[in-house]
Order: structure tokens, then C-alpha cells, then sequence
């Protein structure tokens, strides 16, 4: 049997021509942190800053005057804010909820010149010259709202993240008319939805109060 081993491989020199294998090209982008790689060349400042110049661009933001719970308020806000964010982020309104965002649960119902609307798919800078109502400025003069006060009676709420929405709801249906029975109710009142399932006492609540305004 023979003892020879064979022979070892051969050591490629340090700076070799051949191709980065997987591990030296990881290495050298990551040592060169910010540089680009194109076509296995390493190029450097150039694109780190077209990618600052990316990053550094300020959204487009407009004015817009509009009156809120009957004070005038002027912001400038990036064009996509919706009402929502306007009232919560800017204005510190928070009493409006963030539910789904989406325009399919109500909590974040306000009142645009009189009319119900769900203020996360409103576009605040389309809202020049409105007059807005939240539910923090339904209580007039340190007394609640009929309506705010029909909750507390017919103990319409469990957890109450719904209900700054139906009660700035409750009050569009009212002043629409839409309370001649409970059917009707329940009709004008079903674009605001509680997880808690507190329905029947929320329509108790706004028979309530359409009966005493
Ligand atoms: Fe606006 Fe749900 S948060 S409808
Ligand atoms: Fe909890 Fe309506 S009271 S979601």
C-alpha cells in the first residue's frame, strides 16, 4: 500500500483575478457600508448621495384654515393627512378614534358642516373654509350633550372605543331626522359598529335624546 498523500491543493494567490466567490463579495459591500456594487465593481460616493437626496425630499404640504368646535385653526399639513390625523396629531382632538382607518367601523365619525363623515378617509387639506365638529365640542357651557347624557342613562358603552363615534353619529342622525322608530334608528346608525355589541341600549340612548331636543 502506498504512504504518499497527495499533493495539497494549491493556494490561490492573495490578489487573484478570479471572480469574488459568495463570502468575499458579502464581506467587502459590508465593509464598504453605503458604497454600490455594479457589475462586481465597487463604486462609492455618487450613489450614497442620490440616495440622501431621495431620502431628504420633503413631502408636498399645503395650508389650510378650517373651524373646529367653533375655533378658527390654521395648519400646514403634508396633502395626504386625513381629518383624523389633523384633528389627533395636530390639533390634540383626540376624542376621535383610530379604529380601522379604512372607513369601515365609525369611531372616527365627526360632523363636516353638519353631515356625518368618517373623518380617516377625508383629506384635511380638502377641507378649506369647513366648519367641523368633534365629539369634545358637543358639551356646551359645562353641560353634556342630551345625547352624551342619553349614553350615561341607558349605559350605552362598554370599553367606549366606539363611542365618541356613535355619539357624534347619534347626533348627524338626530338632526337628519332618521329617529321615527327603532328599525330606523338602527338603519342610520349602522356605518358605526361596537365590538362590545352595546346596539340596543346605543339606540335606546339616541331615541333618548331625539325625544328631549
Ligand atoms: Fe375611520 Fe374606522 S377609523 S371608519
Ligand atoms: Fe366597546 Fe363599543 S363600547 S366597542
Amino acid at each position: 500500500m502506498s504512504t504518499e498523500h497527495p499533493a495539497p491543493a494549491e493556494i490561490p494567490p492573495a490578489e487573484s483575478d478570479a471572480p469574488p466567490t459568495r463570502r468575499t463579495f458579502i464581506a467587502t459591500t459590508t465593509a464598504v457600508s453605503g458604497a454600490a456594487v455594479v457589475g462586481g465593481l465597487i463604486t462609492g460616493p455618487p450613489a450614497l448621495a442620490a440616495t440622501e437626496a431621495v431620502v431628504s425630499e420633503a413631502p408636498p404640504g399645503s395650508r389650510v384654515s378650517l373651524t373646529v368646535n367653533g375655533v378658527r385653526r390654521t395648519v400646514t399639513v403634508d396633502n395626504r393627512t386625513s381629518l383624523l390625523d389633523l384633528l389627533r396629531e395636530h390639533l390634540d382632538l383626540t376624542g376621535s378614534k383610530k379604529g380601522c382607518n379604512a372607513g369601515a367601523c365609525g369611531a372616527c365619525t365627526v360632523l363636516v358642516d353638519g353631515r356625518r363623515v368618517t373623518s380617516c378617509l377625508t383629506l384635511a387639506v380638502r377641507l378649506e373654509g369647513a366648519e367641523v365638529t368633534t365629539i369634545e365640542g358637543l358639551e356646551k357651557g359645562g353641560r353634556l350633550h342630551p345625547l352624551q347624557q342619553a349614553f350615561i342613562d341607558q349605559d350605552a358603552f362598554q370599553c367606549g372605543f366606539c363611542t365618541s363615534g356613535q355619539i357624534v353619529s347619534g347626533v348627524g342622525c338626530i338632526q337628519e331626522g332618521h329617529t321615527g322608530s327603532q328599525d330606523e334608528i338602527q338603519e342610520w346608525m349602522s356605518g358605526n359598529l361596537c365590538r362590545c355589541g352595546c346596539y340596543v341600549k346605543i339606540v335606546r340612548a339616541v331615541q333618548q335624546a331625539a325625544d328631549r331636543m
